[in-house]
């Protein structure tokens, strides 16, 4: 784990495990983070009056940022944040911000957990996890990002109903996923398979993979009423909580 240097160090450990920068970026990119990034950087302190009365779309791992941009295009009325801490990523996704005039992004450049612990209750509308590090053996399970810890956070994130999208080519990540959500009484299957869903975006490692001959498996997932997990009063009068699953939170 790693101590971030960042003004929030004091309060959280990130435990992303992955690349932070790779090749020597270009002038035009390096010019992109010294003067764009810091407009558009997420301050953790000021997050819920920045998502107040917006709908907020997140992802996760965005990469080199194109899934992201296209999206923000085609949803200007949406507000976006993209999480990465790979730093070749995020200049990757200024440089599609600047070249397509988008205005309606803004980047949190660490782990996305601690971004999860600091947003509000119920702020999320849509969140994309795509093809997330597959971390295949089994001593590294512990660092693939969807686990109960995370659906836990997302599910009280995330808005009632609210979609979570997920995608993997990786045969152990994907029966990895499966079996997070089987076991989650957060999240309700509602699509999967290998065929892309509705309004799909491509993403760069989906392009690699697929180019590759390596077949890509997508899940679409709802998030459930809160009174599933919040043990709220009046859970029992809930018509939505006496329809929805059955299953209880573990421990
Ligand atoms: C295999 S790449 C996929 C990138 C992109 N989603 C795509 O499909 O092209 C996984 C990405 O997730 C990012 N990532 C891994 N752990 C993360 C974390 N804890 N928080 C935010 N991003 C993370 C990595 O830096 C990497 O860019």
């Amino acid at each position: 784990m790693q101590q971030l240097q960042t003004p929030h160090s004091k309060l959280h450990t990130s435990e992303f495990f992955g690349r932070r920068k790779g090749r020597p970026l270009r002038k035009r990119k390096e010019n992109l983070l010294q003067e764009m990034l810091p407009e558009k950087l997420i301050v953790l302190e000021k997050i819920a009056s920045l998502l107040e009365n917006k709908r907020v779309w997140l992802e996760i791992g965005f990469g080199n940022g194109e899934h992201l941009a296209e999206l923000a295009a085609k949803n200007p009325e949406v507000l976006f944040i993209g999480c990465e801490p790979f730093i070749n990523g995020i200049a990757g996704l200024l440089a599609l911000i600047e070249k397509n005039n988008l205005n309606n992004i803004y980047i949190f450049n660490e782990d996305a957990r601690l971004l999860l612990r600091a947003l509000p209750d119920n702020s999320i509308e849509k969140c994309f996890i795509l093809f997330a590090d597959p971390w295949p053996k089994a001593r590294h399970a512990k660092r693939r990002f969807i686990c109960k810890s995370t659906l836990e956070l997302l599910h009280r994130v995330m808005l009632d109903k609210g979609v979570l999208q997920t995608a993997s080519d990786h045969p152990v990540l994907i029966e990895w996923i499966k079996e997070q959500f089987s076991l989650s009484p957060f999240f309700e299957e509602v699509y999967s398979g290998y065929t892309e869903p509705k309004d799909w975006c491509e993403t760069k490692y989906q392009r690699k993979a697929l180019a590759a001959g390596r077949a890509c498996f997508y899940m679409n997932h709802l998030n459930l009423h809160h009174h599933n997990y919040c043990g709220d009063k009046n859970a029992e009068s809930c018509k939505n909580c006496q329809t929805s699953v059955q299953k209880k939170p573990t421990d």
